[in-house]
């Protein structure tokens, strides 16, 4: 390897939008020294930004850790190198970075979700010394640092890291550590930045947005009002929103200008009982409440959610609520999953876990349900003229979104991504709406 600075990166990333964000800020620190981003095939360095949320997540990490020890294997042959560097929620997890270091000698750099700002400095120091370097904090203050979007049109702009929920099922308490936010100051300073390169959207970042405190004591909804104030920004979204912390206060900043029509709102279970084993704070009736309080402020905004099937001990019974629950929700979509075991979690001991055939069964019969309801939800949209932006484009075929996030796709000629375009629907899947771009 000649000039450090002028090798080339490759960043793979998996997981949730906050490790889509890092690798980002990875990004942007690796091409502030000067360093490219290309091709797997063509890049000295990899980096795999790795996520640990259920434990399909951590088996394609080890699928994709084989790949690469392959690229390198072939690299080397040729007298060239490949500099692999791993990092993400998976490092957090010491018995992860121990086997690392016991079956993957291949792997140059170790670091974790607290410490990615010492990207560059580490994979310097690992070419100068030919020596593995592995560096995990478990804790820190929040970095600012510099950051290269993947995409100019719309920014991800973390307002809180961390979370100190503990429900009881999540590993992300224990991989991002507890929960800080980020001063006013700085993500309304990130926000302007992105709108005067070009971004029309921002999406707000926090495992728990709705618990931002800002350091004077702001909270979520002088982040909304204030970031409505900056010229240029059209379109303003965030995620993940916790029920137990959506006051009234904050459904109603859901009518500002500017706030698009949807809200992520994971609800996990229908059964109070369950809710309780998880450590929600929250009950079905009180769920039900914010609901229908987002409905009664606009019946069309969408809702959507995340549901976790075969909790331990959950019943038929408690599998029926939930089946109940969304029916009366009537979500746009959800994410849902089934419950999987995760090292260090109070739920990993938890009695009654639940037979793998039925939890697979009751994922079938959810993802059924989920799939009408979206379906019935997609059709009123038939004959209407909405705003899409767009996002993809391929030949003459667009893909954007909708303010209510539905996937738009139609047909049009002389476009670009970040066009807010209107659209006429005039047909509608579960998953979907098509339409046609209506010329001005
Ligand atoms: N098993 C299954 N799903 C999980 N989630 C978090 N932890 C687990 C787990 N151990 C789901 C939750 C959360 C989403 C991001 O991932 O539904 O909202
Ligand atoms: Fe995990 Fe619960 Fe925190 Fe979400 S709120 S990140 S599910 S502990």
């Amino acid at each position: 390897m000649n000039d450090i600075n002028a090798l080339k990166y490759n960043i793979i990333t998996f997981g949730c939008q906050m490790n889509e964000r890092d690798s980002e800020s990875i990004a942007g620190i690796l091409k502030s020294h000067g360093l490219t981003s290309a091709s797997i095939e063509e890049a000295d360095i990899v980096v795999i930004n790795t996520c640990s949320i259920r434990e399909n997540a951590n088996n394609k990490f080890y699928g994709t850790l084989g790949i690469v020890k392959n690229i390198k294997k072939k690299l080397k042959k040729n007298g060239d190198d490949l500099v692999v560097c791993v990092c993400g929620c998976m490092m957090q997890e010491g018995e992860v970075v121990e086997d690392l270091k016991a079956r993957f000698p291949f792997v140059d750099v170790i670091f974790g979700t607290h410490n990615i700002d010492r990207v560059y400095d580490l994979i310097i120091k690992t070419i100068e010394t030919k020596r593995r370097e592995i560096e995990i904090l478990e804790n820190a203050e929040i970095k600012e640092m510099p950051v290269d979007r993947v995409n100019k049109h719309k920014a991800f702009v973390n307002i809180t890291f961390g979370c100190n929920n503990f429900c009881t099922y999540c590993i992300v308490p224990y991989t991002r550590g507890r929960e800080k936010s980020r001063s006013l100051d700085k993500i309304l300073g990130e926000t302007a930045d992105a709108v005067s390169l070009g971004a029309k959207e921002v999406t707000f970042l926090g495992q728990n947005v709705n618990s931002y405190r800002g350091e004077n004591g702001e909270n979520f909804r002088d982040v909304l009002v204030e970031a409505s104030k900056i010229q240029g920004l059209e379109r303003i979204r965030f995620m993940t929103s916790h029920p137990k912390d959506l006051t009234d206060e904050l459904i109603d900043v859901m009518s500002l200008d500017k706030i698009m029509p949807h809200i992520h709102l994971p609800v996990q279970s229908g059964s109070s009982e369950i809710l309780k084993r998880m450590n929600r704070h929250y009950d079905r009736e009180r769920y039900l409440e914010i609901i229908d309080k987002i409905y009664s402020l606009n019946e069309d905004i969408a809702i959507t959610t995340d549901i976790i099937v075969g909790f331990p001990t959950e019943t038929e019974e408690d599998f029926s609520k939930t089946l109940d629950l969304v029916r009366r929700a009537r979500f746009d979509a959800a994410f849902t999953f089934m419950y999987s075991k995760r090292r260090n979690t109070k739920a990993a001991n938890f009695d009654g876990q639940v037979d793998r055939v039925e939890m697979g069964r009751r994922f079938d019969m959810l993802s059924e349900l989920l799939k009408d309801i979206s379906f019935e939800k997609n059709k009123k949209f038939i004959g209407r003229r909405i705003k899409v932006m767009v996002d993809k484009i391929e030949g003459d075929n667009a893909e954007g979104r909708s303010p209510e996030f539905k996937l738009v796709k139609f047909y049009g000629k002389n476009i670009k991504k970040g066009d807010i375009l209107d659209v006429v629907v005039d047909r509608a899947s579960p998953f979907s709406l098509s339409g046609k771009q209506e010329q001005a």
